[in-house]
């Protein structure tokens, strides 16, 4: 067994206001895409309840989990410190919580997506994007889009989050350009 309720609810007890919202609208939607799909649901479940397990934290904190558990801050990641919650998030689901690797790989690239990107990995970055809590523009053609086609809505939600990264004079992330690559190549 993956995890049991008391397991969720210790998950849950360590989130609070809008990041325990959103877990909530990510493990519904996830839940929902993975029907849709055929997807082990419960595995998409848990991923989401523990994605941003580590959103949260400060910078001297996610550093201090890279340390320990050896994850290596690229440079786009040291500064763009916040990115490092989904790897120090699939961290403690491993260490933590003893989800398996496709959970935590799921974990880990939910924020930036990757190259040979699994189904489950499709299902949390999307559920993610989309879940009930989201507001923003373009989040209804999201929706439009993961209900009949997975890959055209992932292809949208990178485009988007590239737009954005550029609008906002950001460094973009390699894997997330890897991602639409790869994509766009396999779809
Ligand atoms: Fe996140
Ligand atoms: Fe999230």
């Amino acid at each position: 067994m993956l995890y049991n309720d008391e397991m969720r609810r210790d998950i849950l007890s360590r989130l609070s206001g809008y990041r325990l919202k959103h877990t909530l609208g990510c493990e519904k939607a996830a839940r929902e895409l993975a029907r849709k799909y055929g997807a082990d649901e419960e595995k998409c479940a848990f991923a989401m309840l523990l994605h941003d397990i580590t959103k949260n934290f400060s910078q001297e904190e996610q550093l201090n989990l890279c340390k320990k558990y050896g994850i290596i801050p690229n440079d786009v990641e040291k500064t763009e410190w916040k990115m490092l919650h989904g790897k120090t998030a699939a961290a403690i689901a491993a260490d933590v919580y003893h989800a398996p690797a496709d959970v935590t790989h799921a974990i880990a690239y939910h924020t930036t997506g990757c190259a040979n990107m699994t189904l489950l990995d499709k299902i949390v970055y999307m559920a993610d994007y989309i879940e009930e809590n989201r507001s923003f523009d373009g989040v209804k053609t999201a929706r439009k889009l993961a209900a009949r086609n997975l890959d055209k809505a992932m292809l949208y939600g990178l485009d988007a989050s590239l737009r954005d990264l550029v609008h906002r004079g950001k460094l973009i992330h390699v894997d997330t350009v890897l991602a639409r690559n790869w994509l766009m190549n396999n779809m």
